[in-house]
């Protein structure tokens, strides 16, 4: 494996442990789950390490190959703290919509129950400490989505947004593989105006598409997530 030079690396950088983990493409794809409550907040993240996974991020595709996507790194404490807060005065709404997992979970039946929980008191565990990680990405993309409607504006939004998230997604399993955490959200985006203010992006320009944070996990040891059964999931020549 290799390893990160140590000068590169910046603080925090622990030159014991290899650059990335041991896991198989299969383990990596199964185990890069939303890690809110084992995200080590007294670990600094070394600029080099998050630049890698960004690096890395954009192998991915991107429509009509144009590759307008931005991230942006927020590791200024006094900008992660405005974020936080703007993050949680969304989760306080978040709670009492219909598709919150706390919903979700009140609806919740079998092993169902227990899961849901579960996210429930670690999306709670998330809104109150998300400031605290080494940083905040936002994966970016420039251009607003346009209001057409009918098939082009399905076209055109599927397109903008196609062209992001999968560089986001790979940003995530390139973490994972050097023993960073991340959990993606989206909450923020009701005060996406007031952020982009924050960190100077040009708001009538780019647009921003998630938020996640990112720090060494506690432990590496991830499982694989229950109840993703094929059933009424997969369709095979017809629905
Ligand atoms: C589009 C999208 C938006 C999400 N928004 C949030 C969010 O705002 N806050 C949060 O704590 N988790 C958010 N999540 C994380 C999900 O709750 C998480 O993926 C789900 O609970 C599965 O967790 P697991 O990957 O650990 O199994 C979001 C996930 C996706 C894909």
């Amino acid at each position: 494996m290799p390893r990160l030079d140590p000068d590169r690396a910046g603080p925090g950088y622990d030159a014991a442990m290899p650059s990335t983990l041991d896991l198989s493409p299969d383990e990596l794809l199964t185990t890069t789950r939303a890690v809110r409550k084992r995200l080590d907040f007294d670990r600094p993240v070394p600029l080099a390490l998050a630049q890698e996974c960004v690096q890395i991020a954009l192998q991915a595709p991107s429509g009509s190959n144009a590759r307008g996507w931005h991230f942006m790194l927020v590791g200024d404490e006094a900008k992660r703290r405005q974020i936080g807060d703007l993050y949680r005065q969304a989760f306080e709404g978040y709670r009492s919509m219909p598709v919150s997992a706390h919903a979700l979970a009140e609806k919740a039946s079998g092993d169902d129950v227990g899961v849901m929980q579960q996210v429930v008191g670690s999306a709670e565990a998330l809104a109150e400490n998300l400031h605290r990680a080494s940083f905040l990405v936002i994966p970016c993309i420039e251009g607003r989505l346009p209001a057409i409607p009918g098939p082009m504006g399905q076209l055109a939004h599927a397109s903008q947004f196609g062209s992001i998230l999968p560089a986001f997604w790979s940003f995530m399993l390139a973490a994972r593989a050097r023993g960073l955490g991340t959990a993606w959200t989206t909450l923020h985006l009701l005060h996406e105006e007031e952020i982009a203010g924050i960190l100077g992006i040009p708001f009538s320009e780019v647009m921003q598409t998630a938020l996640s944070p990112l720090a060494f996990t506690l432990g590496t040891d991830f499982k694989p997530a229950k109840n993703r059964s094929l059933d009424g999931t997969l369709h095979v020549d017809a629905w």
